[in-house]
């Protein structure tokens, strides 16, 4: 079992005291509005990491009550012997709880990271930021993307939210910000302990229902919901490749369960609900292909559907990572191979040119059915880049 799966969450007390001490979202906040206009809360990463510690080193210099957070944050390996006594005792509790590992007199991370996001604080997977193998649970920009497009004022405090896919259970949470009554669900063993920890860690067990459910299942039930979120997996792989309970979708583009939850919505949402899905649509330069679906959807079960294209990519710059990624997962295959099934797949059955990383809000019970499509910029794609592009973009 992973080490994931085995988080104790009785160690979320105690990190829960310590980030209040410690002033932690305030630091964070600080540190990830950098750019000032990012949405991007998970920043410290590989290429970052050394701005990050030093930040610690210039500007909060040998407060102790940090030491842990270079840890927590930036996966530092710290030495015991700069703790306070109070430290090192919740230092304890950390390493028992599997949260930091403690060897030879030096404290260090184990799998996860501590992020601030949309006032929640989170524990991810660090194997996404910093490498180390393939990550069992995923977080993502376009995570963040789909809670940022979230209105507030549909989550009302008695009314009833749901986050199909929940991983880390960050849509749940924000949500819970908001509404009294939020059901978070997942299939995974590690997505589900994990946002269990991070509902404990953010005060919200009363509030948050974390479920053991299919989407499938929790679509064809009798509950009803005010909002409906979805981050799903929705990535097209050639066929007969091993791929990630949290990456593979179903259909041979990958949409198989945004089409199985938008077909749902009528009946799943209250009237005048709302859902926001996520999903990375294969397209040409000018539009995905799925918008053409997405117009009879709207016509068929009279919905307002507005297509947020947050990011635009050349489908070749999937090639080398997707072929690294698939090799991963199929070592038998060489990398030379998957990177030319890959291409033929993309061309062939793909039709892709380019792929528009998107949130989709759909309204229910809306006056007349309507489709648009808002492009913004492309953002950076390689560290390399040296500056983010303008902010508003339409070629
Ligand atoms: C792309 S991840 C999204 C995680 C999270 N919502 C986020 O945005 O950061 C997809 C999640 O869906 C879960 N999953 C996969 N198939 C599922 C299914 N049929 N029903 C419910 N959850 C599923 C996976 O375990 C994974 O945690």
């Amino acid at each position: 079992m992973s080490q994931i799966s085995h988080i104790d969450p009785a160690a979320a007390d105690a990190l829960r005291s310590y980030l209040d001490h410690s002033g932690f979202s305030g630091i964070y906040k600080f540190i990830v509005g950098a750019n000032l206009y990012t949405v991007l809360p998970s920043v410290i990463n590989t290429s970052s990491v050394g701005q990050v510690t030093g930040f610690f080193d210039e500007v909060l210099g040998d407060d102790p009550d940090v030491t842990l957070l270079r840890c927590l944050i930036a996966g530092e390996t710290v030495e015991r012997e700069r703790l306070d006594g109070r430290q090192s005792e919740l230092a304890d509790g950390l390493i028992e709880g599997g949260i930091l590992q403690g060897r030879d007199g030096r404290i260090g991370p184990t799998t996860f990271q501590l992020i601030s996001a949309f006032g929640r604080d989170l524990l991810i997977d660090r194997r996404i930021n910093f490498g180390g193998g393939i990550h069992e649970i995923y977080i993502g920009f376009d995570s963040y993307a789909m809670v940022h497009h979230i209105q507030q004022s549909r989550l009302l405090r008695g009314g009833r939210a749901v986050d199909l896919c929940c991983g880390s259970g960050i849509a749940a949470l924000y949500m819970s910000q908001f509404c009294d009554s939020v059901v978070g669900t997942d299939i995974g063993e590690a997505p589900l302990a994990l946002s269990r920890f991070n509902r404990r860690l953010n005060g919200c067990d009363d509030r948050v229902e974390i479920r053991e459910q299919r989407l499938e299942a929790t679509l064809e039930g009798p509950e009803r919901f005010d909002v409906l979120t979805c981050n799903p997996p929705f990535v097209a792989y050639p066929p007969g490749l091993n791929g990630t309970l949290y990456s593979k979708g179903p259909d041979i583009d990958g949409q198989g369960y945004v089409r199985q939850i938008i077909e749902a919505l009528p009946r799943v949402l209250n009237p005048g609900g709302a859902a926001y899905l996520v999903t990375d649509l294969v397209g040409d330069a000018a539009r995905p292909h799925f918008m053409a679906e997405l117009d009879v959807y709207a016509r068929k079960l009279g919905l307002q559907i507005d297509v947020y294209v947050d990011n635009r990519i050349e489908a070749e710059v999937q090639v080398e990572p997707m072929a690294g990624y698939l090799h991963g997962l199929n070592p038998e295959i060489s990398v030379e191979d998957l990177r030319r099934r890959f291409r033929a797949f993309q061309a062939d059955d793909l039709r892709a040119s380019h792929y528009h990383m998107s949130t989709i809000r759909l309204v229910t019970d809306a006056p007349a059915p309507r489709l648009r499509m808002l492009r913004r910029f492309p953002v950076p794609h390689t560290p390399a880049e040296p500056k983010w592009p303008p902010i508003l973009e339409f070629a």
